[in-house]
């Protein structure tokens, strides 16, 4: 079904939550954006419970290789154990509780508490607790496991115990990035962008190109708008042909997981036109990286991928970015911004960090003033909720997404 087929069917009835109804097809309510009880819902129905995007397999490929990951009040261990495997640990000791990693990446053969020196292995277990009485048992006192999925060597992780069951999806979703290689891929580099906004804001800005033309000129010079007016005929069919020729998948998908009406299983994979001239999202249309996986060459055009509804990725044929809005407060929210290239690929020789990076972060930098200026104007007590445009159909699936996870 093509967006705006699906932005017409949606029935755009209301829905409801204990913080009281909302019309979809409209923005949300200002509380949702204000009040700290919703905030402090929001951790707990949807960052507690969502898959979240945490990093990359090459940033621990060896033994005691690991970094941290945090949001909200939460911090995740993502460690390379022993046997080679990754796994993610919930960063709280099992004494008295503790941060038990204080740095944000490194290498440790275990895993000490700088409290009272608790020790864990790097699978999780307790090695061993100082001066603990008769009877003490190591073996109920491990690090709390966290779910971990390694898709194409992307992490994601969930804290809670019953978490989306989204791996049909992901199962339909593989044959599609697969030609990208993501597996064979590493981080050339990542930003944050701090932004004095509610998460949700910064998350429905990404979600609609309504704003593109007005706010991203750079953007705007090199990327159809998602919209009928410059998503032509022509474009589209060159892009289509260019795809094929060099092996990218042009069908779109939007998929959910195994039971219908799971919220937050889905996984979205589009593609959309480059204007001519432009090879990738850079500042001279010329490519920026090598190209990644299989691909045999340029193909004119810009995937989107999202997985899970707090996950986007934006894939080019030489590099892809990667998106979180994480949020560190009511009002404050990091976008993370993180580059893509292929694993092989040497800084100065086949990519240059400038150029690379140029596009994402005018582009992120122009985000971060509007999002801060759409919560300085919700913020206002006479804020009411406005109609949206049918650019901004993602916006009404993410509140479905939303309201189905606050219950
Ligand atoms: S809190 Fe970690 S050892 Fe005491
Ligand atoms: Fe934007």
């Amino acid at each position: 079904m093509a967006v705006c087929e699906f932005y017409q069917s949606a029935e755009l009835g209301s829905l409801t939550s204990e913080f009281g109804i909302h019309q979809l097809g409209l923005s949300l309510e200002r509380h949702f954006y204000t009040a700290p009880e919703v905030y402090e819902r929001d951790l707990e129905k949807i960052w507690g419970q969502s898959w979240i995007w945490v990093g990359h397999a090459s940033q621990i490929p060896d033994v005691g290789d690991y970094f941290l990951f945090n949001f909200g009040n939460e911090s995740v261990i993502l460690v390379r154990d022993k046997n080679g495997e990754i796994r993610a640990h919930l960063n709280v000791c099992r004494h008295r509780g503790s941060r038990v990693c204080l740095e944000q990446a490194g290498n440790k053969r275990s895993l000490v508490c700088p409290y009272h020196a608790w020790t864990y292995n790097l699978d999780g277990t307790l090695r061993g607790g100082r001066l603990m009485p008769e009877g003490f048992d190591r073996k109920e006192h491990g690090l709390l496991p966290v779910k971990l999925i390694d898709f194409q060597g992307l992490l994601f992780v969930c804290l809670s115990q019953n978490p989306p069951p989204i791996e049909t999806a992901l199962k339909q979703l593989t044959p599609m990035t697969k030609p990208f290689g993501f597996e064979n891929m590493k981080i050339a580099h990542q930003q944050s962008y701090p932004v004095q906004a509610n998460w949700k804001l910064a998350i429905e800005n990404y979600l609609e190109c309504y704003h593109c033309a007005p706010s991203h000129l750079e953007y705007s010079k090199s990327h159809s708008l998602k919209d009928e007016a410059s998503m032509t005929p022509e474009l589209m069919e060159a892009m289509h042909k260019r795809s094929l020729e060099v092996g990218l998948p042009v069908d779109e998908l939007r998929s959910s997981g195994e039971e219908a009406g799971q919220v937050g299983t889905d996984v979205f994979y589009r593609r959309y036109p480059l204007y001519p001239g432009y090879l990738t999202g850079s500042k001279n249309g010329e490519g920026v990286a090598p190209l990644l996986g299989d691909l045999t060459g340029y193909a004119g055009g810009a995937t989107d991928v999202s997985v899970g509804g707090l996950n986007f990725f934006l894939a080019y044929c030489d590099h892809v970015v990667g998106y979180r809005f994480i949020p560190t407060g009511l009002q404050t929210t990091d976008i993370q911004t993180v580059w893509m290239v292929r694993a092989d690929a040497e800084e100065g020789k086949d990519y240059n960090l400038n150029e690379l990076t140029w596009l994402w972060d005018v582009t992120t930098k122009d985000d971060e003033r509007i999002i801060r200026h759409n919560q300085e104007g919700v913020n206002s007590f006479h804020y009411k909720p406005g109609p949206l445009s049918e650019m901004e159909w993602g916006i009404v699936h993410f509140h479905q997404t939303y309201f189905g996870m606050m219950g």
